[in-house]
Protein backbone atom coordinates (compact mmCIF):
# COMPACT_ATOMS: atom_id res chain seq x y z
CA UNK A 1 0.00 0.00 0.00
CA UNK A 2 2.57 2.50 1.34
CA UNK A 3 4.80 1.56 -1.88
CA UNK A 4 2.21 2.25 -4.14
CA UNK A 5 1.26 5.51 -2.84
CA UNK A 6 5.28 5.78 -3.86
CA UNK A 7 4.22 5.05 -7.04
CA UNK A 8 2.19 6.98 -7.63
CA UNK A 9 3.64 10.22 -6.50
CA UNK A 10 6.55 9.51 -8.72
CA UNK A 11 4.36 9.26 -11.58
CA UNK A 12 5.59 5.06 -12.05
CA UNK A 13 3.43 3.32 -14.65
CA UNK A 14 2.82 -0.26 -13.39
CA UNK A 15 3.43 -1.20 -17.16
CA UNK A 16 7.07 -0.01 -17.07
CA UNK A 17 9.30 -2.83 -17.83
CA UNK A 18 10.93 -4.67 -15.14
CA UNK A 19 14.18 -6.50 -15.61
CA UNK A 20 13.60 -10.45 -14.15
CA UNK A 21 16.80 -10.37 -11.94
CA UNK A 22 18.88 -7.44 -10.20
CA UNK A 23 21.88 -8.10 -8.19
CA UNK A 24 23.05 -5.89 -6.03
CA UNK A 25 26.66 -5.23 -3.71
CA UNK A 26 25.38 -3.58 -0.91
CA UNK A 27 27.79 -1.12 -0.46
CA UNK A 28 28.78 1.68 1.61
CA UNK A 29 27.56 0.67 5.39
CA UNK A 30 30.75 1.50 6.99
CA UNK A 31 31.04 4.96 5.44
CA UNK A 32 27.25 5.48 6.66
CA UNK A 33 28.15 4.80 9.76
CA UNK A 34 31.45 7.04 10.12
CA UNK A 35 30.00 10.24 8.35
CA UNK A 36 27.56 9.61 11.88
CA UNK A 37 30.45 9.32 14.82
CA UNK A 38 29.62 5.41 14.86
CA UNK A 39 30.66 2.01 15.32
CA UNK A 40 30.52 0.45 11.41
CA UNK A 41 28.11 -2.28 13.29
CA UNK A 42 25.78 0.38 13.25
CA UNK A 43 26.06 1.09 9.51
CA UNK A 44 25.61 -3.14 8.88
CA UNK A 45 22.32 -2.43 11.18
CA UNK A 46 20.69 0.14 8.89
CA UNK A 47 21.80 -1.68 6.13
CA UNK A 48 19.93 -4.90 7.08
CA UNK A 49 16.66 -2.46 7.43
CA UNK A 50 17.41 -1.35 3.99
CA UNK A 51 17.53 -4.12 2.53
CA UNK A 52 14.30 -5.59 4.05
CA UNK A 53 12.58 -2.71 2.73
CA UNK A 54 14.32 -3.39 -0.90
CA UNK A 55 13.20 -6.96 -1.30
CA UNK A 56 9.59 -6.34 0.12
CA UNK A 57 9.72 -2.93 -2.57
CA UNK A 58 11.20 -5.24 -5.10
CA UNK A 59 8.21 -8.02 -5.04
CA UNK A 60 5.82 -5.37 -4.87
CA UNK A 61 6.75 -4.49 -8.71
CA UNK A 62 6.82 -7.61 -9.68
CA UNK A 63 10.75 -8.51 -9.81
CA UNK A 64 11.40 -12.37 -9.89
CA UNK A 65 15.43 -12.20 -8.84
CA UNK A 66 16.98 -10.28 -6.15
CA UNK A 67 20.37 -11.45 -5.42
CA UNK A 68 22.27 -9.42 -2.84
CA UNK A 69 26.28 -9.93 -2.24
CA UNK A 70 25.80 -10.49 1.96
CA UNK A 71 29.02 -11.34 2.91
CA UNK A 72 32.39 -12.42 0.35
CA UNK A 73 35.02 -14.87 0.72
CA UNK A 74 37.12 -11.90 1.19
CA UNK A 75 35.17 -10.43 4.50
CA UNK A 76 36.68 -12.62 6.99
CA UNK A 77 39.43 -10.58 6.52
CA UNK A 78 37.47 -7.61 8.63
CA UNK A 79 38.29 -7.37 12.40
CA UNK A 80 36.08 -10.22 14.01
CA UNK A 81 34.08 -7.88 16.10
CA UNK A 82 32.70 -6.43 12.74
CA UNK A 83 32.71 -9.93 11.14
CA UNK A 84 30.26 -11.37 14.38
CA UNK A 85 27.81 -8.31 13.73
CA UNK A 86 27.25 -9.08 10.14
CA UNK A 87 26.68 -12.61 11.26
CA UNK A 88 24.05 -11.76 13.95
CA UNK A 89 22.57 -9.24 11.76
CA UNK A 90 22.00 -12.66 9.22
CA UNK A 91 20.99 -14.68 11.63
CA UNK A 92 18.82 -12.50 13.02
CA UNK A 93 17.33 -11.40 9.67
CA UNK A 94 16.71 -15.37 8.97
CA UNK A 95 14.97 -15.97 12.21
CA UNK A 96 12.53 -13.41 11.43
CA UNK A 97 11.98 -14.14 8.17
CA UNK A 98 11.51 -18.11 9.11
CA UNK A 99 8.81 -16.56 11.32
CA UNK A 100 7.12 -14.30 8.60
CA UNK A 101 7.11 -16.88 6.02
CA UNK A 102 3.62 -17.35 5.52
CA UNK A 103 3.17 -13.53 5.38
CA UNK A 104 5.36 -12.24 3.54
CA UNK A 105 5.71 -15.33 0.85
CA UNK A 106 9.26 -14.67 -0.22
CA UNK A 107 11.80 -18.01 -1.89
CA UNK A 108 15.12 -18.49 -0.48
CA UNK A 109 18.26 -19.16 -1.86
CA UNK A 110 21.82 -19.53 -0.80
CA UNK A 111 24.67 -18.55 -3.17
CA UNK A 112 28.25 -19.75 -1.26
CA UNK A 113 30.20 -21.88 0.96
CA UNK A 114 28.11 -22.23 4.25
CA UNK A 115 29.91 -24.72 5.39
CA UNK A 116 32.54 -21.93 7.32
CA UNK A 117 29.32 -20.61 8.85
CA UNK A 118 28.10 -21.11 12.07
CA UNK A 119 26.19 -24.56 12.79
CA UNK A 120 22.99 -22.49 13.55
CA UNK A 121 23.48 -20.15 10.56
CA UNK A 122 23.55 -23.20 8.47
CA UNK A 123 20.44 -24.62 10.09
CA UNK A 124 18.50 -21.09 9.86
CA UNK A 125 19.51 -21.22 5.60
CA UNK A 126 18.81 -24.65 5.15
CA UNK A 127 15.29 -24.59 7.18
CA UNK A 128 14.69 -20.70 5.15
CA UNK A 129 15.59 -22.62 1.96
CA UNK A 130 13.48 -25.60 2.46
CA UNK A 131 10.01 -23.81 3.78
CA UNK A 132 10.12 -21.10 0.93
CA UNK A 133 11.06 -23.04 -1.62
CA UNK A 134 7.04 -23.66 -2.50
CA UNK A 135 6.46 -19.79 -2.98
CA UNK A 136 6.43 -18.32 -6.28
CA UNK A 137 6.90 -14.28 -6.84
CA UNK A 138 10.01 -13.10 -5.68
CA UNK A 139 13.39 -15.18 -5.25
CA UNK A 140 15.75 -13.80 -3.03
CA UNK A 141 19.40 -15.12 -3.30
CA UNK A 142 22.16 -14.50 -0.59
CA UNK A 143 25.39 -14.64 -1.43
CA UNK A 144 26.99 -15.62 2.27
CA UNK A 145 30.97 -16.40 2.01
CA UNK A 146 30.54 -16.24 -1.76
CA UNK A 147 33.59 -15.52 -4.18
CA UNK A 148 32.63 -15.34 -8.63
CA UNK A 149 36.18 -17.01 -8.70
CA UNK A 150 35.53 -19.26 -5.84
CA UNK A 151 32.81 -20.63 -7.43
CA UNK A 152 33.72 -20.87 -11.23
CA UNK A 153 36.53 -23.14 -9.62
CA UNK A 154 34.07 -25.08 -8.04
CA UNK A 155 32.19 -25.49 -11.23
CA UNK A 156 35.28 -26.41 -12.41
CA UNK A 157 35.86 -29.09 -10.07
CA UNK A 158 32.65 -30.76 -10.01
CA UNK A 159 32.68 -31.11 -14.01
CA UNK A 160 36.37 -32.70 -13.64
CA UNK A 161 34.88 -34.94 -11.08
CA UNK A 162 32.52 -36.24 -13.19
CA UNK A 163 35.06 -36.92 -16.26
CA UNK A 164 37.17 -38.65 -13.90
CA UNK A 165 33.75 -40.76 -12.68
CA UNK A 166 33.29 -41.47 -16.56
CA UNK A 167 29.96 -39.70 -16.61
CA UNK A 168 31.24 -37.10 -19.31
CA UNK A 169 34.15 -36.15 -21.66
CA UNK A 170 36.46 -32.76 -20.84
CA UNK A 171 35.32 -31.35 -25.05
CA UNK A 172 31.54 -32.27 -23.96
CA UNK A 173 31.35 -29.06 -21.72
CA UNK A 174 29.73 -26.26 -22.87
CA UNK A 175 28.75 -23.10 -21.88
CA UNK A 176 25.53 -24.59 -20.50
CA UNK A 177 26.40 -27.07 -18.52
CA UNK A 178 28.85 -24.69 -16.87
CA UNK A 179 25.61 -22.54 -15.80
CA UNK A 180 24.11 -25.90 -14.39
CA UNK A 181 27.48 -26.15 -12.19
CA UNK A 182 27.28 -23.00 -10.37
CA UNK A 183 25.32 -21.77 -7.28
CA UNK A 184 22.74 -19.60 -9.66
CA UNK A 185 22.04 -23.06 -11.47
CA UNK A 186 18.33 -22.77 -12.52
CA UNK A 187 18.28 -18.64 -12.29
CA UNK A 188 18.70 -16.53 -15.03
CA UNK A 189 21.21 -14.13 -15.55
CA UNK A 190 20.86 -10.75 -13.62
CA UNK A 191 20.27 -8.05 -16.18
CA UNK A 192 21.26 -5.36 -14.27
CA UNK A 193 24.20 -5.10 -11.41
CA UNK A 194 23.71 -2.32 -8.88
CA UNK A 195 26.63 -1.09 -6.76
CA UNK A 196 25.85 1.48 -4.64
CA UNK A 197 28.85 3.21 -2.41
CA UNK A 198 30.52 5.43 -5.24
CA UNK A 199 33.25 2.73 -5.74
CA UNK A 200 33.11 1.36 -9.37
CA UNK A 201 34.17 -2.30 -9.50
CA UNK A 202 32.63 -5.75 -9.48
CA UNK A 203 34.96 -7.13 -6.38
CA UNK A 204 34.73 -10.86 -7.29
CA UNK A 205 30.57 -10.53 -7.85
CA UNK A 206 29.11 -12.99 -9.92
CA UNK A 207 31.53 -12.88 -12.07
CA UNK A 208 29.98 -15.56 -14.95
CA UNK A 209 26.57 -14.60 -14.55
CA UNK A 210 27.30 -11.29 -15.14
CA UNK A 211 28.66 -11.68 -18.54
CA UNK A 212 25.86 -9.41 -20.25
CA UNK A 213 24.78 -7.56 -16.89
CA UNK A 214 24.29 -3.60 -17.43
CA UNK A 215 26.16 -1.88 -14.33
CA UNK A 216 24.69 0.79 -12.65
CA UNK A 217 26.82 2.91 -10.05
CA UNK A 218 25.53 5.31 -7.84
CA UNK A 219 27.42 7.19 -4.35
CA UNK A 220 24.27 6.72 -2.32
CA UNK A 221 25.76 4.80 0.30
CA UNK A 222 23.68 1.06 0.75
CA UNK A 223 21.89 2.38 4.07
CA UNK A 224 20.48 5.16 2.00
CA UNK A 225 19.36 3.23 -0.95
CA UNK A 226 15.71 2.93 -0.91
CA UNK A 227 12.90 2.36 -3.67
CA UNK A 228 13.31 5.76 -5.40
CA UNK A 229 17.37 4.60 -5.97
CA UNK A 230 16.16 1.50 -7.32
CA UNK A 231 13.64 3.25 -9.53
CA UNK A 232 16.39 5.03 -10.66
CA UNK A 233 18.71 2.35 -11.88
CA UNK A 234 15.79 0.21 -13.69
CA UNK A 235 14.91 4.10 -15.38
CA UNK A 236 18.89 3.76 -16.23
CA UNK A 237 18.53 0.32 -17.17
CA UNK A 238 15.42 0.87 -19.35
CA UNK A 239 16.89 3.88 -21.30
CA UNK A 240 19.89 1.89 -22.54
CA UNK A 241 19.81 -0.65 -25.57
CA UNK A 242 21.52 -4.15 -24.82
CA UNK A 243 23.27 -5.47 -28.19
CA UNK A 244 24.87 -8.87 -26.67
CA UNK A 245 27.51 -7.94 -28.73
CA UNK A 246 25.37 -7.30 -32.10
CA UNK A 247 25.22 -4.08 -33.31
C1 LIG B 1 29.64 -3.57 2.50
O1 LIG B 1 29.75 -2.30 3.12
C2 LIG B 1 28.73 -4.41 3.25
C3 LIG B 1 29.01 -5.61 3.80
C4 LIG B 1 30.33 -6.26 3.67
C5 LIG B 1 28.03 -6.36 4.60
C6 LIG B 1 26.61 -6.33 4.10
C7 LIG B 1 25.78 -6.79 5.21
C8 LIG B 1 24.57 -6.28 5.55
C9 LIG B 1 23.86 -5.22 4.80
C10 LIG B 1 23.92 -6.76 6.82
C11 LIG B 1 23.32 -8.11 6.77
C12 LIG B 1 22.42 -8.29 5.63
C13 LIG B 1 21.16 -8.75 5.65
C14 LIG B 1 20.50 -8.92 4.35
C15 LIG B 1 20.39 -9.07 6.85
P1 LIG B 1 31.16 -1.84 3.75
O2 LIG B 1 31.18 -2.25 5.18
O3 LIG B 1 32.28 -2.38 2.92
O4 LIG B 1 31.06 -0.29 3.63
P2 LIG B 1 32.29 0.72 3.43
O5 LIG B 1 32.82 0.48 2.04
O6 LIG B 1 31.63 2.05 3.57
O7 LIG B 1 33.28 0.42 4.51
Amino acid sequence: MLFDLFRKKKKLSPERPVPTHIAIVMDGNGRWAKKRGLPRQAGHKVGAEAFRTIANYAKSIGLKYLTVYAFSTENWKRPEEEVNAIMELLEKYLREAIRDMEKNRVRFCFFGDLSRLSPQLQEEAREAVERSAKYEGVQVNFCLNYGGRAEVVRAAQRFAQACVEGKCKPEELTERMLSDLMYSQNVPDPELVIRPGGELRTSNFLLWQSAYAEYYFTDVLWPEFGPEELEKAIAAYNSRKRRFGGV
